[in-house]
């Protein structure tokens, strides 16, 4: 059932080219700039809708936090997103005008399913992105979209956040595109980016022996701090969370700008950093950032696009032109470092003390 690995979770980290090919098979039309997503949103709700609002947890909180981005930019509309748990609809706003998307790869996390519950009942348009067909938050919604990255075993989401990130793209663009907001160029260049993807990743699974490398080298350090700038945040918090989960280790993401602002004092020399300093996350702005941390004695890890270099790093992953889907490939990086820590520890895992792989209780 492993197909001769020894965990699920390092078989779904290594089946991300193949799920996202199912993602964008037969949605993508790049010489007409278009996406079709089967989702039948009435043309006259895309014109008058005012935010959309997406409620998620843990990872599928932070694939939300990434898509966000590309819904405002593409689709100049207000996007919030919210952990499920605390989500409530707010005041002043008008549900005839909002969409609320449950990002959920099982359906049945019950902190989203009482989200979305309270946006319909609220009155707003709901929307389920989820890997389940038949799971609880497919009734509980208007409409639904499936991420197709088949079935996820591992505690650990993986191969699940790079395939939401990847579906939410494409509503960003269907959304840019129905209300006028991105020009058919644009929606070409997108398109091209998400067309490369699969093979982005593939050469970033294709450099596993230099993460075994750096994973022996610093899985006994004190704690791991994560950082990246604009889409590199989400990708920052997610890794973090991976760490944390599997390998039961102390680890933080921030907003680069923010490591000055307080958890710089928890800097030293047995702290690495690991940053993301790709297109899409500012990566001049973040080096400088991670040059703060090296001052202070922590080695820094850094997930560079192929055009550039940061000749101070002192371990560097290359991650292939994909526009604004480089911070995919390097939460790809990240995957695979909290693995490969997780594994020297010898951890469980597929199974991490004390956590399900779907969370039923509110
Ligand atoms: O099934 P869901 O996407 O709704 O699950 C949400 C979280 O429980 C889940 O992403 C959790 O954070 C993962 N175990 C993280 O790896």
């Amino acid at each position: 059932e492993k197909a001769g690995y020894e965990h699920y979770m390092r078989k779904e980290i290594h089946e991300q080219p193949t799920a996202l090919r199912q993602t964008l098979s037969g949605r993508v039309d790049v010489d007409r700039a278009r996406v079709d997503l089967d989702v039948s949103l009435p043309e006259a709700f895309l014109e008058r809708v005012e935010e959309v609002q997406i409620v998620a947890c843990g990872t599928s909180y932070y694939a939300g936090r990434y898509a966000a981005r590309l819904i405002e930019s593409f689709a100049d509309v207000r996007t919030t997103v919210e952990i499920a748990s605390e989500y409530e609809f707010g005041a002043g706003r008008d549900p005839d005008r909002t969409l609320t998307i449950a990002v959920t790869q099982s359906g049945e996390t019950a902190d989203t399913l009482g989200a979305i519950r309270r946006a319909d009942s609220a009155g707003a348009r709901t929307l389920a992105v989820t890997n389940t067909l038949g799971s609880s938050v497919t009734r509980a919604v208007d409409d639904a979209v499936f991420i197709r990255a088949g079935p996820e075993i591992g505690v650990a989401a993986t191969k699940t956040f790079a395939s939401q990130v990847t579906t939410l793209a494409l509503l960003a663009v269907a959304l840019g595109r129905e209300r006028g907001t991105l020009s058919a160029a644009r929606a070409r260049s997108v398109l091209e980016d998400l067309r490369g993807l699969p093979g982005a990743v593939q050469q970033a699974l294709d450099a596993e022996a230099d993460v075994v490398t750096a994973a022996e080298r610093y899985c006994d350090e004190d704690a791991f701090f994560f950082l990246g700038r604009d889409l590199g945040v989400p990708v920052a918090l997610e890794g973090a969370l991976k760490l944390k989960e599997i390998a039961y280790d102390h680890a933080e993401g921030f907003p680069a700008g923010e490591l000055k602002h307080g958890p710089l004092a928890l800097v030293t020399d047995r702290t690495p950093v690991l940053a993301v300093l790709t297109e899409g996350g500012a990566p001049a702005e973040t080096m400088t950032n991670v040059t703060e941390a090296q001052t202070r004695g922590a080695d820094a890890i850094g997930c560079v696009s192929a055009d550039r270099e940061f000749g101070t790093l002192d371990v560097a992953f290359e991650v292939p032109d994909v526009g604004l889907l480089e911070p995919l490939v390097a939460n790809v990086y990240f995957q695979l470092f909290a693995y490969h820590v997780a594994n020297e520890k010898g951890r469980a895992i597929d199974k991490p003390r004390n956590l399900a792989k779907s969370v039923t209780v509110e």
